[in-house]
């Protein structure tokens, strides 16, 4: 059975061309209303327009579906949520997309380069969620993506600013998936890879024109539909490939009043990724420390010692 949005609102940022489109025209297509943004300007976000988002709106509207333009940057997340309510009435999706490169070797980056990649990518994806948050809690409804990269997960040379940024989205998204949990509203993290006007500047046109951003928007369509149940998870598409990332960490080595001496001897098996272990929450973390910590002191009572010795510092 197909996957329907009717009744449902969605905000796509930047969806005036690349992936954001291809997400606007297939939630359209499956009944959902949009609220398409875009700012119309290039790609390192130093001009505007309203052509793009109009395009992508008559598009929508001329296969049978609703849909509104807004051209704000994603900065001013308030006015494009407020295009929602003004337009639909309220706000059940938030597709964090827009985005821009300041591509420069870290030496030659200059302190613009910086802030308008967090500018876009962070402060935008915070602005726009943070508008529509008190709806989202109101209804206990809501399904939000972020969009970050596999620079942001790896790094990348000449990225340094977008990677900070990237990776900055995916705790973004974890946290607000812990806030948003009591009142049904999930948070997930996108990992794409599609040739774009983002990417052609950086993937050689073969490998743009394969990537078909196509491949990514099913699973968008997916994340942000209403018996998705995933939340603070990152999944990546590409290629026609669909996969999740998850923290993984070693079994690593319990050392009591450890030197760094002590940790260079012990290196191979404190970072052996043999039995690793997967951590979903923060929760599961805390609760391994303080295990940890009982095994110290159960083993320092049964040796004589004092815990408050300072085998954990
Ligand atoms: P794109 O350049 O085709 O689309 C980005 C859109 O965002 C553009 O239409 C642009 O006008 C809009 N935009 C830029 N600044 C904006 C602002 N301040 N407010 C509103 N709209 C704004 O690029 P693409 O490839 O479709 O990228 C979409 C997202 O996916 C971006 O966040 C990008 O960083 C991310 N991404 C893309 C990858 C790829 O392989 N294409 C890889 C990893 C991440």
């Amino acid at each position: 059975m197909a996957l329907r949005f009717d009744g449902k609102v969605a905000i796509v940022t930047g969806a005036g061309g690349g992936l954001g489109k291809t997400y606007a025209l297939e939630l359209a297509k499956r009944g959902c209303k949009v609220v398409v943004n875009d700012l119309g300007g290039d790609r390192h976000g130093t001009s505007s327009s309203t052509s793009m988002a109009d395009k992508v709106v008559q598009e929508i509207k001329a296969a049978g579906g609703q849909a509104v333009a807004n051209y704000d940057s994603v900065e001013y997340g308030d006015k494009i949520v407020k295009t929602a309510i003004d337009n639909f009435g309220r706000i059940d999706i938030v597709i964090n997309n827009a985005g821009i490169l300041r591509d420069v070797s870290f030496v030659k980056m200059t302190e613009l380069d910086w802030d308008l990649i967090f500018k876009v990518h962070v402060k935008g994806a915070y602005a726009v969620t943070k508008a529509a948050w008190p709806y989202m809690r109101d209804q206990k409804y809501g399904r939000i993506v972020v969009t970050s990269s596999n620079a942001g997960v790896h790094g990348n040379f000449g990225q340094v600013n977008y990677a900070a940024a990237k990776s900055a989205l995916i705790g973004f998204a974890n946290a607000l998936a812990q806030e948003g949990a009591k009142y049904n509203i999930l948070a997930n993290t996108l990992v794409p890879t599609a040739g774009s006007r983002l990417t052609e500047t950086v993937m050689p046109q073969n490998l743009v024109d394969a990537l078909k951003p196509d491949y990514v928007t099913p699973l968008v369509t997916y994340m942000v539909h209403d018996s998705f149940e995933d939340s603070g998870k990152v999944f990546e598409a590409g290629a026609g490939w669909y996969g999740t990332l998850q923290y993984y960490k070693s079994k690593g080595k319990v050392i009591s009043n450890a030197t760094a001496d002590d940790l260079a001897k012990n290196w191979s098996t404190i970072t052996d990724m043999n039995g690793a272990e997967f951590i979903g929450t923060i929760t599961e973390q805390s609760a391994r420390l303080v295990s940890i910590l009982e095994e110290h002191e159960s083993s320092s009572a049964s040796s004589g010692s004092s815990s408050s010795g300072g085998a954990f510092p």
